[in-house]
């Protein structure tokens, strides 16, 4: 790739930014000071020192968030703030998108990455990568519900979905109030939803809090986000 992409891609600043920075001969590609901005490098065999000090370049990014209630997720939109909005100018350079979709008053964990082969994957039905999800229901949910879970529902649309684990944290009787958790593998739109009103049920609340190995840090408040860990990662692409 050229000299300035490695460089805006690495969060030195815009291409017109680099660009000077190349002007003033701080940038070295294998020992050669290099000032145009067209130079080709592979950053994967050649050493690039910027004023001395080698350059960590990561082709991948990610990022986990948890995601508030407010903002869409996807990577533009002309009414809502995006999760994009959510990350530094810096951490935006190199294009991360969110992985699947979560509704706009869903919270929870949602991961950032530019990584298309592992967004394929985890997206892919054939995977079957398990999404864990906490919900607070309108209704009691019974016994019923969680063998029908497993049996697979008939949606709105006649789509038969794929069995799924429905577990009981707490039921309030007096206000009829459910709290559940479920586990299911794919990610039909607005699917927890349209589960419980396929069972004459409402979502209240619904939260991610995993996907495949990927879990929510309880750290992270409700907006924030981190980069993965390379440990995260490798258990993602295992
Ligand atoms: N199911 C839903 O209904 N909404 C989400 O955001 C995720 C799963």
């Amino acid at each position: 790739m050229r000299i300035d992409k490695l460089l805006a891609h690495s969060g030195l600043g815009t291409r017109k930014e680099v660009k000077k920075l190349l002007k003033t001969s701080i940038v070295e590609i294998n020992g050669e000071t290099v000032k145009d901005p067209k130079t080709q490098v592979n950053p994967d065999v050649d050493e690039v020192l910027i004023a001395g000090e080698s350059l960590d370049y990561q082709e991948y990014v990610y990022f986990i968030l948890n995601k508030p209630a407010g903002v869409i997720s996807a990577t533009e939109d002309d009414m809502h703030e995006t999760v994009l909005d959510l990350l530094q100018p810096s951490d935006i350079v190199q294009e991360p998108h969110p992985v699947g979709r979560l509704d706009i008053d869903t919270e929870g964990l949602l991961l950032l990455t530019n990584d298309g082969a592992l967004t394929h994957r985890l997206l892919s039905p054939k995977h079957h990568v398990d999404k864990k999800y906490f919900a607070e229901i309108k209704g009691i949910v019974t016994e019923k519900d969680i063998t029908k879970f497993k049996e697979g529902v008939e949606l709105d649309d006649e789509y038969l979905t794929m069995p799924a684990e429905l577990t009981i944290i707490d039921i309030d009787t007096e206000e009829e109030i459910s709290k559940i958790e479920i586990v299911i593998q794919e990610g039909k739109f607005h699917q927890v939803k349209r589960m419980f009103h396929a069972v004459d049920k409402e979502v209240l609340y619904l939260k991610r809090l995993s996907m495949g190995s990927l879990s929510l840090d309880p750290l992270l408040e409700l907006g924030a986000y981190r980069e993965c860990t390379k440990e995260e990662v490798q258990r993602l692409k295992a």
